[in-house]
């Protein structure tokens, strides 16, 4: 169906465009490490892919493994992350880092459910990191996802109320095999393609099944409340 041809496109795209980035394994390997994931995702929430790469490389050299985070001093924590802002994220980022290792032997839980009763871990970071870690099968649903679905299936109702429609759509594309795969090219197709401005439809491996390349307007979705 639809919804099938929407996953296995984008996945084909994917396997050739997939971004290069530091946390991730190469497209179709088996799984990413659990650690890198979960810092990559941390770092990325209000932060961009390009601002976030010198940090990890700096985090990832320095902590190799949850452990070494988890032994670090908190002011030697704060300063590493002096730039990034939003400095509760970095006391969360230790603090589950502790319990990772305190709780779960070292090891992160591989479940949506685990993963969401760590400290600082909400419903998105326990979706990205049980996908793209341990290959279960996520519905994984950030701001950039959020535009792509609702241009896929035209969602004419304006945010957030749209938020339901966007997230059960999400679910009904999201493939079982590959679901890890899947979230970061749908992350990557609206990062480098379905921009929220003038997207670039002639390149896009999603046109022939995207409702909203149907319309005249299709950077008009998802549509905004009128204020
Ligand atoms: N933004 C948040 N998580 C991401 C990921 N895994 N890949 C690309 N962009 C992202």
């Amino acid at each position: 169906g639809r919804e099938t041809k929407i996953a296995s496109d984008l996945l084909a795209h994917y396997d050739v465009h997939a971004r290069q980035l530091p946390w991730r394994a190469p497209p179709g390997a088996n799984a990413a490490d659990p650690y890198r994931v979960w810092l990559s995702e941390v770092m990325l929430q209000q932060t961009t892919v390009a601002a976030v790469g010198p940090y990890f490389d700096k985090f990832t050299r320095r902590w190799p493994a949850v452990a070494d985070l988890a032994a670090a001093p908190d002011v030697d924590l704060m300063a590493a992350w002096a730039g990034l802002g939003y400095y509760a994220r970095a006391r969360n980022l230790l603090a589950c880092a502790r319990a990772v290792v305190r709780d779960h032997g070292g090891r992160f839980p591989d479940t949506e459910e685990g993963l969401r009763a760590l400290p600082g871990v909400g419903a998105y970071t326990a979706a990205a990191v049980a996908a793209i870690a341990f290959g279960r099968r996520a519905v994984v649903v950030d701001a950039n996802v959020e535009r792509v679905v609702a241009r896929l299936f035209a969602i004419d109702t304006p945010l957030p109320a749209a938020r339901p429609a966007i997230r059960a759509a999400a679910d009904r594309i999201t493939p079982d095999a590959r679901a890890g795969d899947f979230a970061q090219a749908m992350m990557d197709l609206g990062a480098t393609i379905c921009t929220p401005r003038s997207p670039a439809c002639a390149i896009c491996p999603l046109r022939q099944d995207c409702a909203a390349f149907a319309t005249a307007d299709p950077a008009a979705f998802p549509v905004k409340a009128a204020k």
